[in-house]
C-alpha cells in the first residue's frame, strides 16, 4: 500500500477507526509514555496523536506526536493492504514476499522534508517535544522508532535501522552502537579509513519505514529496496544537506550528523525501558551523534515509540517483532533448504527471543538442522536465544498445544535440548551476567542457545502395535465414533 507520507497513513487510520487523537494537554515529561502504555494494552489498543503537548504550542517548531502506528496486527495488516482480520501467519506470509523483494528507489531532487532547513547554531534538539518515555529512562529518547540511514563506504549500499537514541545536549545524541548491527558494520568499515561515519535520522514517514528498519535483513541489502517491495513502489528520496546520504523526500523530520570513535566524543546514554520489559542498556558513555543540520516539514509531527514489552502489556516493537523475526526466520530456513516448514511463530510477548518452527518431518536431525541454520543466520543477533520445533498437529499459536508437545515429545536423555554455549545474544537481556553485557569491550552479548526438539523422535522404531508409527495413538476419538455421538447429542438429553 502506498501511503505518500505519515499524514497519508494517519489519515487512513482515522477513516478506519484505528487512531485516538488526545486534544487535551500531555506531559513529554512520564505522562505521555504512560498514556501509550495504557492505551497499547494488550496489543488492541488504537495509534495515537498527540495534539496538545505541555510546552509545546502552536507556535513551537513541533507540536505533535505520533505513536502506536503498528502496534496492532490490524494496522500492520493495513500497511500490507490485507483486511484487518488477517491471521498473525498471513502477515507473516506477505512479510516473507516482502523481504524477498526489491525495487530500487528513486532520487528527487526536492521534497517536503526541505521546507525547513536549520544548522549550526539553530540546532536544537529540544525544540521538538521529546517524550520521557519512562520514569528510569536515563533521558528524552528521541530515536525510538526512527529510521537510521548509514552506508557501507565500500558498496554505497543505504541501511536503515532502528537504533534508540537520546538527547545529549541540544544538538548531540549519544546511541547504541553494537558491532554485530548492520550499522556496527558500516561503522567499522568508516573506522577503518580513519572517518567518522555520517548517519541520517528519519522520523516519520509511511509505516514500512519503521516496520523494515527494525527487521534484520542482511547486511548486503538496503533496506529502501524492500520498502519499495513492500509499498509496491519505489521509495523518493532526496540527498541530505550536510552528509552524503539520501532520505524519504516526505518524511517528517530528518537529523543529519556524525559518529565518531573517539571516546573524548562520547557522551552518557541509558537506561531505557527495553524491549525486555527491564531497564537496560546502563548508563554509560555511548557513541554520539554529533548534529550538522535538521530539516523538516512544516508543522512537523514526530514519530516515537515506547518500548518495552511484559506479559499482557505489548506494544509496537513485539506486534511488529513477531511478525517480523517468524518471517524472516522462515526465509532463512528456506534459503539453507531445510524441507518441510508448515508455519512459524514468534509469541509477542517476548520479541523474537523465542523462536517456534512448525515442521512435516521427513528424516532424522531435521529440528537440529533447522535450529543451526537459524543461529548460524545474521537475523538470530539479540533474537532466536530458544528454538522450539513441534510437528504439524502441534497450533504454534496455542501455548497449551506446546506445553503438552513439551511435556511428551520432550526427553533430554534423548539430545531433544541441545545447547550451545558462547554465542553472540543480546547485551540487553538480564539473564546474561552485567560483565558480560558489556558491548565496548565484546561487541555484543553473550547467550547459551537452547533447541527444544518436541518433534515426535525419528531414532525410534516404528512399532507395528501403533500400526506402524513411532508413538501410540492419542485419545481424539474417531470420527466415526464421533459423528455418531455429535448426531444423538441432544438425545442424550444434553442442550447444545
Ligand atoms: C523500538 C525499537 C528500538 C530498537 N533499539 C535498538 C537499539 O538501540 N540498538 C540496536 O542495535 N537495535 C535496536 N533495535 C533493533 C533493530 O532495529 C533491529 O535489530 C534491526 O534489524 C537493525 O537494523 P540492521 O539489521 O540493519 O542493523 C530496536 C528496534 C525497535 C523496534
Amino acid at each position: 500500500m502506498v501511503f505518500g507520507d505519515l499524514r497519508g497513513w494517519i489519515d487512513h487510520l482515522r477513516k478506519e477507526g484505528e487512531l485516538q487523537e488526545i486534544d487535551v494537554e500531555v506531559d513529554w515529561n512520564c505522562e505521555l509514555g504512560t498514556v501509550a502504555r495504557k492505551a497499547f494494552g494488550t496489543g488492541n489498543g488504537p495509534a495515537l496523536l498527540f495534539n496538545n503537548i505541555k510546552g509545546y504550542g502552536e507556535k513551537a517548531r513541533c507540536s505533535r506526536v505520533f505513536t502506536g502506528g503498528l502496534s496492532r496486527y490490524s494496522r500492520v495488516a493495513m500497511m500490507f493492504g490485507l483486511p484487518k482480520s488477517a491471521s498473525i501467519t498471513e502477515l507473516v506470509k506477505a512479510a516473507r514476499t516482502a523481504y524477498a523483494g526489491r525495487v530500487a528507489p528513486k532520487i528527487v531532487d526536492d521534497g517536503p522534508v526541505k521546507e525547513v532547513v536549520l544548522t549550526g547554531d539553530a540546532i536544537d534538539l529540544l525544540e521538538f517535544p521529546v517524550p520521557k518515555w519512562h520514569r528510569e529512562d536515563g533521558g528524552r529518547y528521541i530515536n525510538t522508532l526512527q529510521g537510521t540511514v548509514t552506508m557501507d563506504p565500500d558498496t554505497g549500499r543505504l541501511n536503515v535501522g532502528v537504533y534508540r537514541g537520546m538527547v545529549g545536549q541540544k544538538n548531540t545524541i549519544p546511541s547504541l552502537l553494537w558491532r554485530a548491527q548492520n550499522w556496527g558494520g558500516d561503522f567499522a568499515k568508516w573506522v577503518d579509513r580513519d572517518q567518522d561515519m555520517p548517519v541520517a535520522c528519519v522520523l516519520g514517514w509511511e509505516p514500512c519505514l519503521p516496520f523494515c528498519a527494525a527487521s534484520p535483513l542482511p547486511p548486503d541489502v538496503s533496506e529502501f529496496e524492500v520498502m519499495g517491495a513492500l509499498r509496491g513502489a519505489p521509495v523518493e528520496l532526496v540527498r541530505c544537506e550536510t552528509v552524503p546520504l539520501l532520505v524519504p523526500a516526505s518524511a517528517e523530520v530528518v537529523i543529519e550528523g556524525y559518529i565518531s570513535n573517539d571516546p573524548k566524543t562520547f557522551e552518557m546514554e541509558g537506561p531505557f525501558g527495553e524491549y525486555t520489559g527491564y531497564f537496560g542498556g546502563d548508563q554509560g558513555p555511548k557513541h554520539t551523534i554529533r548534529v550538522t543540520a535538521i530539516t523538516h516539514r512544516k508543522r512537523p509531527i514526530l514519530r516515537g515509540t515506547l518500548e518495552g514489552t511484559l506479559p499482557k502489556m505489548l506494544n509496537e516493537n513485539s506486534i511488529m517483532s513477531s511478525v517480523q523475526r517468524a518471517a524472516l526466520a522462515w526465509n532463512v530456513l528456506e534459503r539453507a533448504g531445510v524441507p518441510g516448514i508448515t508455519d512459524v511463530h514468534c509469541p509477542a510477548a517476548n520479541n523474537g527471543t523465542t523462536l517456534i518452527i512448525q515442521m512435516r518431518q521427513r528424516y532424522r536431525g531435521q529440528a537440529k538442522q533447522a535450529a543451526m541454520a537459524i543461529w548460524g543466520s545474521s537475523a538470530s543477533h539479540l533474537r532466536y536465544k530458544h528454538v522450539w520445533v513441534v510437528d504439524e498437529d502441534i497450533d504454534v499459536h496455542d501455548y497449551a498445544a506446546l506445553d503438552w508437545a513439551f511435556a511428551y515429545r520432550v526427553n533430554a536423555a534423548e539430545d531433544d535440548i541441545i545447547f550451545v554455549p558462547g554465542t553472540f545474544g543480546s547485551a540487553l537481556d538480564p539473564s546474561t551476567r552485567l560483565p558480560l553485557r558489556d558491548t565496548l569491550t565484546y561487541g555484543t552479548g553473550k547467550w547459551c542457545r537452547v533447541l527444544i526438539d518436541a518433534t515426535v523422535n525419528m531414532d525410534f522404531a516404528p512399532e507395528a502395535q501403533y500400526d506402524g508409527n513411532r508413538y501410540p495413538p492419542t485419545v481424539k476419538p474417531h470420527p466415526q465414533d464421533w459423528d455418531l455421538v455429535t448426531r444423538r447429542w441432544k438425545e442424550y438429553g444434553f442442550k447444545d
